[in-house]
């Protein structure tokens, strides 16, 4: 059923587990609608750098939200019994990362439930955050009532998230819809009025309220349905975003079969409402810390309860063919890779981001460099971590332009805004061949050849200038700038 909140609009004292990306921005936006919120972590030196005003991320907004609430609305503690104690919802968001059989790791998730019931004082709502598969509400239920509890003094609530990471602050506070899977009514009124700021909209009417797609005559619909519903819902929509991704691959390589551009497919077919335009960009594969996990789970969940989630096994193998498919592109037009000097743009999983985790651009880097290729990378925001995965197998640039000094070609593995507009003129002069293999496709065939580059991108088929240098790379018989 979907409400609009008539809840009180009174503060709500809210403790969250876990500092991670879900952790610190869920924190950091209820501070920010107005509720009093402490965010634990048993990192003691990440809680002191919060403490200090550091955001341990590269997360767009949030370094604002941290100076202006951190000491007022939000603080950061180490003492998660204090926490409990203090408040009247406590959000779950601690890791719940892949175990070897593909289920998803609920230690961290249950050692969490048996802390909350060793510090209960009173009736509490306890609020699954992390991504965590179908059941897992029973089992906190049951960690609690196992350790003591009464089952009185406690509900436990689905509120899966949905950001995404680079635009995180700004999806949490603008979001399409808010779940609620509550099973008891107590329980979810208390997380209406947590969210009555957005489901009301008068937290956009706020004078220093953060602008995007929400207003105070659009505010956010919210759903109240069952716990086990609120968990399927998570594990759902990210297995249906996997296969929109890896549906357009396919696409895109049909279209190189035939001569089709996957640009113009795709707004052909994201022009349907039905389908609509996003997660249709073709590219090297997803990746991150979310899609490759959650469906590993939400398969593993499928054969547990009978149901073999065949649809996804396939998009996971598009996915990792995907990679092999790009690596075989640049194989294509660089003949072989040993020996070459590859310019790489991006590490991170995507544009916005310093996460490297199941990164795409990572795991390409990997193989040319086991292929005998020497790479030099820029990232806006992910070298340190890529760096501390490499160390001294890449080198790191300063930017694009010096990756691309003397190299041999330049390879794009990001979505980076400022990969979209770089100065071409100044590449080709820096470039020891004009090459750009592009697994993004963020230019436009035609504006990338008009500069003279051979230019190799996804679905669509590999563009050369007049003098047709991008034959020449094929056959070995390259002219240096
Ligand atoms: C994803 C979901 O989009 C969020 O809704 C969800 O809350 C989050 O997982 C999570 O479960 O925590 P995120 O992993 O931050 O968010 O990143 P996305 O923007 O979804 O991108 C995932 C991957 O797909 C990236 O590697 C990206 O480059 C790739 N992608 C995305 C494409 O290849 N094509 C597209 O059209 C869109």
């Amino acid at each position: 059923m979907t409400n609009h909140s008539q809840g009180s609009n009174a503060p709500v004292r809210i403790a969250v587990i876990g500092s991670g990306y879900v952790g610190l921005v869920a924190a950091a936006c209820f501070a920010e609608i107005g509720h009093t919120v402490t965010c634990v972590d048993n990192d003691e030196a990440k809680i002191a750098a919060l403490q200090g005003g550091l955001a341990p991320i590269h997360e767009d907004l949030l370094p604002d939200l941290l100076a202006h609430l951190s000491g007022t609305q939000l603080s950061f503690s180490s003492d998660l019994s204090t926490a409990i104690k203090e408040a009247e919802a406590i959000f779950i968001a601690v890791g719940t990362p892949s175990l070897d059989t593909g289920d998803a790791d609920l230690s961290y998730v249950e050692s969490v439930a048996a802390e909350i019931a060793r510090s209960i004082n009173g009736y509490k709502v306890i609020v699954e955050k992390s991504t965590v598969p179908v059941y897992t509400n029973e089992w906190v239920k049951r960690v609690l009532v196992r350790n003591g509890v009464h089952p009185e003094n406690f509900d436990v609530v689905s509120n899966p998230e949905f950001l995404r990471e680079g635009t995180a602050v700004s999806d949490f506070l603008h979001p399409d819809r808010i779940v609620v899977g509550a099973d008891s009514q107590r329980a979810y009124e208390l997380l209406a009025r947590i969210y009555e700021p957005l489901t009301s909209g008068s937290y956009y009417a706020g004078r220093t309220s953060l602008p995007g797609k929400r207003s105070t005559g659009n505010p956010v619909p919210i759903l109240h349905t069952s716990a086990k519903s609120a968990e399927l819902i998570k594990h759902a929509s990210n297995a249906f975003l996997a296969l929109k991704i890896s549906f357009i691959n396919s696409v895109a390589n049909v279209c190189e079969a035939v001569g089709a551009d996957i640009a113009e497919v795709a707004e052909g077919i994201g022009r349907d409402s039905r389908i609509g335009p996003r997660f249709l960009s073709a590219g090297i594969g997803y990746g991150g810390s979310c899609f490759p996990k959650d469906l590993k789970a939400f398969c593993s969940v499928g054969s547990q309860v009978g149901v073999d989630l065949k649809l996804l096994h396939e998009v996971e193998t598009i996915n990792a063919k995907q990679l092999s498919r790009f690596l075989a592109k640049i194989r294509s037009t660089l003949w072989t890779l040993k020996g070459k000097k590859l310019a790489v743009l991006g590490l991170a999983f995507k544009g916005g981001t310093d996460d490297v985790r199941e990164s795409p651009a990572m795991k390409i880097v990997e193989a040319l460099l086991s292929g005998g290729s020497s790479v030099t990378a820029f990232d806006p925001a992910a070298m340190p971590n890529a760096a501390a995965i490499f160390g001294d197998r890449i080198s790191l640039a300063s930017d694009p332009y010096a990756a691309a000094e003397r190299a041999d070609a330049l390879v794009i593995l990001t979505d980076w805004k400022e990969f979209a507009e770089l100065d071409l003129e100044r590449l080709k002069h820096l470039l020891r061949y004009p090459i750009i293999i592009d697994g993004r496709n963020l230019y436009r065939p035609e504006e990338v050849t008009r500069h003279g580059f051979t230019y190799v991108s996804m679905g669509r088929a590999p563009a050369s200038p007049a003098t047709d240098i991008g034959q020449a790379a094929a056959h070995g018989s390259l002219q240096r700038n």
